[in-house]
């Protein structure tokens, strides 16, 4: 079964999906290569968003996909979260953990740099009971990456990326020192699911390491 916990599905939640017919084409696409659950998770950006509107925008969009799915794959609701200074404070910041878990999927700044300020927060947020799940971090360096893992947190991959040569140099290191817990689609657009075509059958790019990031996946979603 695979689920996937990252996608921009969502109509009209942020840049990923601009009407519901786009969400929909997602959602084919999705269940064609075999989907069963996927976690939707627009982008929320701290620093020109609130948690309360937000979370009014994402539940919205997410009962008009739910009443037009007719795929039978089941949408949870998550966000994919800015990491910013000063976010483990905002009130209802607990609210953007997956659908009842305490998932919360983080976004780094492309930033080459990041600050201990910042990086602080991860702590900050994992004190609040929190289990914090970087997103594609293909994305970010070795030392990046060094510098996470002191943080005690799960990670994931983007599948497209392993279509990258680049990316996918970076994926082979990472899954090599076993860094990598999930892998997702991180779809904006239905295409974004192709990779999953590739990747279901038997003789992958990344082996049985597909089996064990969908089984990881399914565990926190207690499937
Ligand atoms: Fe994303």
């Amino acid at each position: 079964m695979m689920i996937d916990i990252h996608s921009h599905i969502l109509p009209k939640a942020d840049h990923g999906s601009h009407n519901l017919e786009e969400s929909l084409k997602q959602l084919i696409t999705a269940s064609k290569y075999g989907v069963k659950g996927i976690v939707a998770t627009p982008h929320f950006y701290p620093f020109n968003d609130s948690i309360e509107k937000f979370l009014k925008r994402r539940d919205k969009a997410f009962d008009e996909l739910s009443a037009a799915n007719s795929t039978g794959i089941k949408i949870y609701k998550g966000a994919e979260v800015r990491l910013t200074t000063g976010l483990s404070s905002l009130k209802h910041i607990k609210k953007l953990a997956f659908e009842n878990t305490n998932y919360l999927l983080l976004e780094m700044p492309s930033s080459t740099t990041w600050n201990n300020i910042l990086l602080n927060e991860i702590i900050k947020l994992q004190s609040l009971g929190l289990t914090i799940i970087i997103a594609h971090i293909e994305r970010y360096s070795s030392n990046q990456i060094n510098k996470l893992m002191e943080f005690d947190v799960l990670t994931q991959i983007n599948a497209y990326s392993l279509f990258s040569p680049i990316k996918w140099f970076r994926i082979r290191k990472y899954i090599k020192s076993n860094v990598v817990t999930f892998i997702a689609s991180d779809s904006h657009i239905y295409n974004h699911f192709f990779a999953y075509k590739y990747l279901k059958k038997s003789h992958n790019m990344i082996g049985s390491k597909f089996n064990t990031y969908m089984n990881n996946a399914k565990n926190i979603l207690s499937l």
